[in-house]
């Protein structure tokens, strides 16, 4: 068995040195150290040879193994050194030449106006909060003053986790209002851009995973026209110009009395395809919160009096706003993970 090990051990050692190229190479490998190659040939015949023999069988073919391994990657390397001095030498290969540019990734244009959002309104003193995305229907809606049984509860169709519903994927960013309140002390003002769920129809202007940026301002002697000043700052600000701002009554059960904002189209005088020709966009939902929003936010504090306060507060889209800035005309392209799409908003 040993004069059989050491006639392989030749045998394969020469084809090694003979092969040319990387796959001659694996041609040895396979004959030699494939499955049915000459080394499992020998491993498999073992069992069969006298009890004395097979210590010395077993450790040769190893060392055989090992051996051929190394010296295939050793020919490998060798080769591969070959061809690059041929390349050289026959003026194909410029040492000098600069590297391939790696490819850079840029940021979401979600994420850009994000930050942009959040720049403006820590410029104005706000802090930025966070909440969870699978949040208790208590925050979400009950504590905002929608209870069980209302109505309003299908306008945001919900994606419960769990039969009992007590947990859902949040509906909108509102429920970091409760949270705000119960570790906050007034006065305070923050805002809260996250992603939010509904059990929607997909189409151009309308997703089931969207994000909201949530504000609540919560103080004493907080009126409307705070919250009018502060939503037309933040969007001259984000607009570079001056533009008008306007509330209609809109109904939100933890805002009373509750406002759809809508901003002066800020692309066109006359009328346009961004502000369906009436010079208007409807920008947000809004309003004053609501006592008993309050109550239940502060419950249980004794260093604060809801009663004492008031606050308003608002949410907007942030992928409209996205599609605004940018001129997108279908929301399904930001989260649709489609690199030609992203690659046009480098930043
Ligand atoms: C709300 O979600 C309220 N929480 C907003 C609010 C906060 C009112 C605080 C008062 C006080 P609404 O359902 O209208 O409201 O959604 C707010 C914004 O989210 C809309 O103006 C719109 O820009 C965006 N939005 C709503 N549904 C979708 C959707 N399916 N896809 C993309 N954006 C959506």
């Amino acid at each position: 068995m040993l004069e059989r090990l050491e006639s392989l051990r030749t045998g394969a050692l020469e084809r090694v040195a003979a092969a040319t190229d990387a796959a001659g190479l694996r041609a040895v490998e396979k004959e030699y150290l494939g499955k049915e190659g000459g080394v499992a040939e020998i491993l498999g015949a073992i069992p069969g040879l006298p009890v004395e023999e097979r210590r010395d069988a077993g450790r040769g073919a190893n060392e055989l193994k090992v051996e051929l391994l190394e010296a295939i990657a050793a020919r490998k390397a060798a080769l591969e050194g070959e061809l690059v001095a041929e390349l050289r030498d026959a003026g194909g290969f410029d040492p000098t030449m600069p590297p391939a540019a790696p490819e850079r990734g840029s940021l979401h244009p979600i994420t850009q106006v994000r930050r942009e959002v959040e720049g403006i309104f820590t410029s104005m003193g706000y802090e930025i909060l966070d909440g969870p995305e699978v949040e208790l229907d208590y925050y979400n809606f009950q504590a905002l003053n929608i209870p069980l049984d209302h109505p309003s509860r299908e306008a945001q169709d919900t994606f419960y986790c769990d039969e009992d519903h007590t947990l859902v994927m949040r509906t909108q960013t509102s429920p970091v209002q409760i949270r705000a309140m119960e570790r906050m002390t007034p006065p305070f003002r923050m805002i809260v851009p996250g992603r939010v769920f509904r059990n929607e129809e997909q189409d151009a202007t309308h997703e089931h995973t969207f994000h909201q940026v949530e504000g609540l301002v919560v103080g004493e002697n907080i009126q409307v026209g705070h919250l009018t000043w502060t939503l037309r700052r933040f969007l001259n600000e984000l607009f570079g110009r001056e533009l008008e701002v306007r509330l209609r009554p809109g109904y939100f059960p933890f805002v009373e009395p509750g406002f759809e904002l809508d901003v002066r189209c800020p692309f066109c005088e006359e009328g346009c395809r961004v502000c369906s020709k009436t010079t208007w966009i409807e920008f947000c939902g809004c309003g004053m919160v609501h006592p008993h929003v309050l109550a239940a936010g502060f419950e249980g504090r004794e260093d604060v009096d809801p009663g004492a306060l008031t606050g308003f507060a608002f949410g907007f889209g942030l992928d409209r706003l996205v599609m605004m800035r940018f001129g997108i005309d279908d929301i399904r392209n930001l989260m649709g993970g489609d690199l030609r799409f992203l690659e046009q908003f480098p930043c």
